[in-house]
């Protein structure tokens, strides 16, 4: 078991944002979140989150998401020695390994931390850090060993020496220290450096100096470990987690047209044979069922799809459920609420909300169906509304099962249609209708026989001055 502190005050001066740099969003969620769930899934006992800049936004908002973290505010922004420090009494008198993390690093899972963990037990060290190797080092610290390869210190690359910069072994900055000997260090550290900040990093020459033992282990996953420091790291770590998922999923069974050009998160399942097309953004937990094809610029929030389904091009779903054999759009858009029974059939521009659509029924084209109950078997004409707002309230339509809805209709709620009945072209539907009729609300048609010919033959006359 282990504790672990996630440092997350610092300012992310390179992003250039308002936001605090770890509640930018990678693949639906703050990078800090990432950075949990690998804690909490590798089985961390207790964590807690070092805050600072942008106040108390990044407490608030991982506190709306998670239960049983831990906040520490660090004052100062003084270096990343400082931030762990900060979190000494919220860790308490936990006594075993901590596990350091930093929260601009959305990319590292469970099964790297618990590798990183079996190496550091195995080794009985007293320090371990995770490193990676690189061909071109950047900005991040150096592993510095001495000539029989044992491990001596990390130098930042602003402190670093000639020779040292062209070292290629980096700190990812992830480290498990035994909790006595990490507050032992830390106490001990100075900030005589270029940045004039008290660096974490500096632990390492401390333990060895009193003769603790310190590994640092390659985890040949550099990619696993990138900070995100700027907006161009920031868009390189959301395509990587992008492409997990498309990877994870087409290893079960499910088929991408193009898997880089596909957006889904990572708490969305898809079922076997189903197919994916371009620009499709699957987010929030939707959860599609097998055999469904979803085409190009669909867009899905929080759904429920069945199995078998359609989505044609450019549908904005948003909290729907649909049973099974479900086609939707062209460009439908359904909204929170929207229940669909297997077999329906929404068609283009049909806007649903807060309806349930019973089995086999039909909306095919041009449409706004809000707060409605629909049985089964209905057929909605092109161009029908219900009129669910009066600009006070909203009311509800129901059509019982079987009733046929001509062509633009309006449905002026609250309003009741019984089963059967069929509403003629055109109709306002403003009362409640029982059963097996027909309503019709219409002018009467008058005809006048000629009557064009003789008005256009008028109009001509006057133009010509006759
Ligand atoms: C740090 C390491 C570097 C390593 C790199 C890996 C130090 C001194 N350097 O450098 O060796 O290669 O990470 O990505 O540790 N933070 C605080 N309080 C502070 C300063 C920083 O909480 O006062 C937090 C930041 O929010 C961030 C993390 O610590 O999440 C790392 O800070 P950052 O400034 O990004 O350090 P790097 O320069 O990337
Ligand atoms: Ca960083």
């Amino acid at each position: 078991m282990f504790a672990t502190i996630i440092l997350a005050a610092g300012k992310g001066t390179r992003m250039k944002s308002d936001v605090p740099k770890v509640l930018h969003p990678v693949a639906g969620i703050p990078m800090l979140f990432h950075v949990i769930k690998a804690a909490q899934a590798a089985g961390s006992e207790r964590t807690v989150v070092v805050y600072g800049h942008g106040g108390e936004l990044v407490p608030q908002k991982t506190a709306e998401s998670f239960d049983g973290i831990a906040f520490a505010l660090q004052e100062t922004l003084n270096g990343t020695a400082k931030a762990v420090e900060a979190a000494k009494t919220a860790i308490g008198t936990y006594s075993g390994d901590i596990l350091i993390l930093c929260g601009d690093t959305p990319l590292v899972d469970a099964a790297l931390l618990a590798n990183f963990l079996e190496h550091h037990r195995r080794a009985k060290a007293d320090l371990s850090v995770l490193s990676a190797t690189l061909n071109d080092a950047g900005n991040y610290g150096r592993i510095v060993r001495d000539w029989n390869g044992k491990f001596r210190s990390i130098v930042e690359a602003r402190d670093a020496s000639p020779e040292e910069k062209q070292i290629r072994e980096i700190n990812s900055g992830i480290y498990l220290v035994k909790r006595d000997v990490l507050f032992q260090t830390l106490s001990e550290v100075q900030c005589t450096n270029a940045q004039q900040e008290y660096y974490l990093t500096d632990i390492v020459a401390h333990a060895l100096y009193h003769g603790y033992t310190c590994q640092a282990i390659d985890g040949k996953a550099f990619e696993k470990t990138l900070g995100i420091n700027s907006r161009a790291e920031l868009a390189q770590a959301t395509q990587i987690l992008y492409r997990r998922k498309a990877q994870e999923l087409m290893e079960n069974g499910v088929t991408f047209v193009d898997p880089s050009s596909t957006y889904i998160e990572a708490t969305v399942q898809v079922g076997r044979d189903s197919i994916l097309y371009p620009n499709v953004f699957l987010e929030k937990g939707t959860t599609i069922g097998e055999r469904v094809t979803i085409r190009q610029g669909c867009t899905l929030i929080g759904c429920t799809i069945g199995n078998d389904g359609y989505l044609k091009d450019g549908c904005y779903l948003e909290g729907a459920v649909l049973g099974d054999d479900v086609a939707v759009g062209p460009y439908a858009h359904l909204r929170p609420g929207s229940v669909l029974e297997n077999h329906v059939k929404i068609g283009n521009f049909v806007e649903i909300k807060k309806s349930h659509i019973g089995e086999g029924s039909k909306a095919s084209h041009l449409s706004y169906i809000g707060d409605a109950t629909l049985g089964r078997d209905v057929n909605i004409g092109c161009g029908t509304i219900t009129c669910n707002y009066d600009g006070f309230g909203k009311h509800r339509t129901v059509l019982e099962d079987g009733v046929f809805v001509g062509s633009d209709t309006q449905l002026v709620a609250p309003v009741t249609v019984g089963k059967g009945t069929i509403i003629a072209a055109g109709t306002t539907v403003t009362r409640d209708v029982p059963e097996e009729s027909l309503v019709i609300s219409r002018v009467e048609q008058k005809v006048l026989k000629g009557w064009a010919a003789r008005f256009r033959e008028k109009k001509l006359r006057e133009k010509d001055g006759r």
